[in-house]
């Protein structure tokens, strides 16, 4: 792993790590503590990452805005900044999607506001919107392209059907989908297409929302959105953190934490430019950006995905891989 990728055919030069910020979402994670995470920016920054992804959704502004005041303190152009637009707020807190035009022209301009930034370097759309022809949302990104407010944009959590219908409209050249090693199904149809038509990925929930960092006995409960989440309840979070313990020795021989280890392994795939990750802590972003530059051999890389090759269906699948 280099420490600088040119991101897919945005062309932009990123850390294959990027900084994510929906730790700033009280609503998911419970309230965090501003200066901790300003401080977690810091390190990483400090620590060789470049990019930071956030979205107006994330804390409802709250992110943008702590992102906004890091920024504030970094030269610009030594920074690469992703925000999102989906989600129409009412007063009540309450959302529902929107994609048309004259809503997106809003919320990019309150991000830009929040951000202290004069462009968005890549603007996603956050989530599908099955009301708003594409054509529409798409001759508005160019508009904003055109204007200077974004540098380029991209889609997320879009199937790989609504992202090649997106690119019939408009110059998407970035997603940002869910994978994990836990988590691998966009390898069977997103990622390919994503590689042959070099678009730039960012993966999220890298670690699998914390779970594959290694530090859990499969006992714990959780007061924040994981409570409710089947990978951190009963059998199968237990089967999870031992599968996890038994990657400690390997993790040991290459002189990482399994957090590490899990990081660098993730973003080998040839697909996956760039891992974005959520931290709370400085500690916890040191340890991510421990994981910069590092690889595993190619026999490990694989005895880590039969390891974490969890569940009945998903054993026969990965079986192709020869391994387990
Ligand atoms: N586009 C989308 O729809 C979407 C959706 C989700 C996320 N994202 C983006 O992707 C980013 C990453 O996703 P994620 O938050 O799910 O990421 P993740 O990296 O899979 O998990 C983050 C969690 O892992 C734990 N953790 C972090 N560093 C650790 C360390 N060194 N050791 C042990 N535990 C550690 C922390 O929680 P605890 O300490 O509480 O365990 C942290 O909140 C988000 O911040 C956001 O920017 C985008």
């Amino acid at each position: 792993m280099s420490t600088r990728v040119t991101f897919g055919a945005t062309g932009l030069s990123v850390s294959p790590i990027c900084f994510g910020t929906w730790q700033l979402s009280p609503r998911f994670w419970g309230p965090q503590p501003e200066e901790e995470l300003r401080s977690a920016m810091r390190a990483a920054f400090d620590g060789g990452i470049n990019f930071f992804d956030t979205a107006d959704a994330y804390g409802d502004g709250l992110a943008e805005t702590v992102l906004g005041k890091f920024l504030a303190s970094v030269p610009r152009e030594e920074v690469v900044v992703t925000t999102k637009v989906f989600n129409h707020f009412n007063p009540d807190a309450s959302r529902y999607p929107d994609l048309s035009p004259a809503h997106i022209i809003e919320r990019c301009e309150a991000s830009l506001r929040r951000l202290g930034v004069e462009t968005i370097d890549l603007y996603l759309l956050h989530f599908f919107d099955q009301l708003t022809p594409l054509a529409a949302i798409s001759e508005t990104l160019e508009t904003l392209k055109a204007q200077g407010k974004i540098r380029c944009y991209g889609a997320s959590n879009f199937t790989v059907e609504q992202f090649r219908a997106a690119r019939a409209f408009g110059a998407y050249d970035a997603v940002q989908p869910p994978y994990s090693l836990l988590d691998t199904a966009i390898e069977n149809d997103l990622l390919p297409y994503c590689q042959a038509h070099n678009v730039g990925v960012m993966t999220y929930s890298t670690m699998h929302k914390g779970l594959l960092s290694g530090k859990y006995t499969g006992e714990e409960t959780f007061s924040d959105f994981r409570r409710h989440h089947p990978d951190f309840q009963g059998e199968r979070f237990r089967a999870i953190a031992a599968a996890m313990r038994d990657l400690a020795p390997m993790a040991e021989g290459y002189g990482l934490s399994l957090y590490q280890l899990i990081l660098a392994a993730t973003l080998m795939h040839p697909s996956v430019q760039v891992g974005v990750i959520g931290c709370k802590t400085v500690a916890q972003t040191r340890e991510a950006v421990g994981a910069l530059g590092k690889n595993v051999s190619r026999p490990d890389y694989f005895a880590i995905r039969a390891a974490l090759t969890i569940g009945g269906a998903k054993k026969v699948k990965d079986a192709t891989g020869g391994v387990k």
